[in-house]
């Protein structure tokens, strides 16, 4: 009988690790959770509701009575509710209460791909391969702004860059599961690579990996 394969994969915003993530589910055959979501989608439902993102109490709430059914309705990647998420990442109540909905999601046959910021460090410390997936500052924040740039006019490069260094400070110095690689992460810096390089690094890894299980 063999294990799930769980392949988790950390990095900071616009990293590529959601690219990565997608493309190696489909190539294995596994599920993928893309977990920023969960924390958007709590930012999300607090937005709405007229909540603070700093009100613990009341996030902490809104992330035990959370459903993941909604994420499919909701516009979760919008700049505010990205920076809200980070903000109710903080609050240790509420990475507990999504703790379960993600560790039982990658132990389902045949396993998964999941995706964030701890799942190397916190949620699956014993996952078949962890990757950190990285880029310069200034290289995520070019990604981030065509991406925004095509809904949004106002957008700035210098804009983006500042709102995403803010992003990468507060996930990567708070006392929860902070943003860094895990001890045995393989770690891939994305700043001069293509996806498709990208990709055959990270199938490389894990037929090696899988190969000596
Ligand atoms: O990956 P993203 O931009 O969708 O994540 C939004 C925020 O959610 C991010 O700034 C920090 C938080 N997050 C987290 O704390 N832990 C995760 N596993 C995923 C996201």
């Amino acid at each position: 009988m063999s294990e799930p394969l769980i392949i988790a994969i950390d990095g900071p915003a616009a990293s590529g690790k959601g690219t990565l993530s997608r493309r190696l589910a489909s190539f294995y055959g596994l599920r993928h959770l893309d977990t920023g979501t969960l924390y958007r989608g709590v930012a999300w439902i607090m937005l709405r509701d007229g909540f603070e993102p700093r009100d613990e109490a009341a996030a902490v709430k809104v992330a035990r009575a959370f459903d993941p059914e909604i994420l499919g309705s909701a516009d979760l990647r919008t700049p505010a509710v990205g920076r809200s998420a980070s903000l109710v990442a903080v609050h240790e109540g509420v990475r507990k209460a999504l703790f379960d909905f993600q560790r039982s999601f990658g132990l389902q046959k045949p396993g998964a791909v999941l995706d964030g910021r701890d799942i190397g460090t916190v949620i699956f410390p014993d996952a078949t391969v962890k990757f950190f997936i990285t880029a310069s500052p200034e290289e995520r924040a070019q990604r981030r702004y065509l991406e925004l740039r095509a809904s949004d006019e106002g957008v700035t490069y210098e804009g983006t860059l500042a709102e995403l260094k803010r992003r990468d400070e507060r996930d990567q110095s708070r006392e929860e599961a902070p943003l860094k690689p895990a001890a045995e992460a393989e770690i891939i810096d994305t700043s001069k690579l293509t996806p498709d390089e990208v990709m055959a690094r990270a199938v490389r890894i894990i037929d090696n990996v899988v190969r000596g299980r």
